[in-house]
């Protein structure tokens, strides 16, 4: 199995970290869109566009799956992707939803989404988990996790100053939807801010939707690697090392 991995820029690099723990793939072709990131601020048809011209650069390889793991795309444009690649397109929003629900039996339980801007106005995390009768939701777009974590800040003085900006008002939630590539690299510090809560991660929740859906006949020790970005991909490859 060939697959591509697509983020608006290095942060997808988590998804790729969980896909290569599972052994999952042969060989997986990342593309990061570093010149044009963050596709949080930005708007809906701007970020289909994008997420098309993704669909064109990956059509230079004879792809077996497209897995989006920003969570932006994931959000807007997975249909418009799907019309026009030639092969299946998964995307993380789904995958994290039914990642949540399987470990929250409790309908009522309190669920807080963290995303980016442009994923929390688009409700999709929302109206999945309300389409499932999971109604005790808050959704806080948490941008500014995503430059703290391009410069490596994953804990310490700024990191709990922004924790406290955003959740000032937010009592301890049953789980946090780390709705953003980047978060799961500030999951320690949140998961002690919050001191234990349960957070669901997009790069295990496409993993357990992979092995749902599929069947992955055997485990790749070996896989191989290619890192493609619109912008410096010296800095992707650089960042790829350290963070996989
Ligand atoms: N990859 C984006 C996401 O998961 C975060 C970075 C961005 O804003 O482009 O939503």
């Amino acid at each position: 199995m060939k697959i591509g991995v697509f983020d608006s820029g290095i942060g997808g690099l988590t998804v790729v970290k969980s896909l290569l723990e599972h052994k999952l793939f042969e060989e997986i072709i990342y593309f990061g869109d570093t010149a044009r990131v963050p596709y949080g601020i930005k708007d809906k048809n701007t970020i289909i566009r994008y997420a098309i011209e993704a669909v064109e650069f990956f059509k230079n390889f004879d792809l077996d799956m497209i897995i989006v793991a920003c969570n932006t795309v994931s959000a807007y444009a997975l249909k418009e992707m799907r019309d026009s690649a030639k092969c299946p397109v998964v995307g993380v929003v789904e995958a994290g939803v039914q990642a949540t629900t399987n470990s929250l039996e409790d309908k009522n339980s309190n669920i807080l989404i963290l995303a980016t801007k442009a994923t929390i106005n688009s409700k999709a995390y929302e109206n999945l988990l309300r389409e499932k009768n999971y109604n005790n939701l808050e959704a806080k777009a948490t941008g500014l996790f995503v430059p703290l974590v391009e410069e490596e800040i994953y804990n310490g003085e700024i990191l709990e100053a922004t924790f406290k900006h955003y959740f000032k008002d937010i009592k301890k939630p049953d789980a946090i939807i780390l709705g953003c590539t980047h978060f799961p690299l500030i999951s320690k510090a949140l998961s002690s801010y919050f001191n234990g809560t349960k957070l669901i991660h997009s790069g295990e929740a496409i993993v357990q939707e992979l092995e749902k859906n599929f069947t992955f006949s055997k485990k790749y020790n070996d896989t191989k690697l290619q890192f493609f970005a619109s912008e410096n991909p010296t800095a992707l490859n650089n960042i790829a090392k350290k963070w996989l």
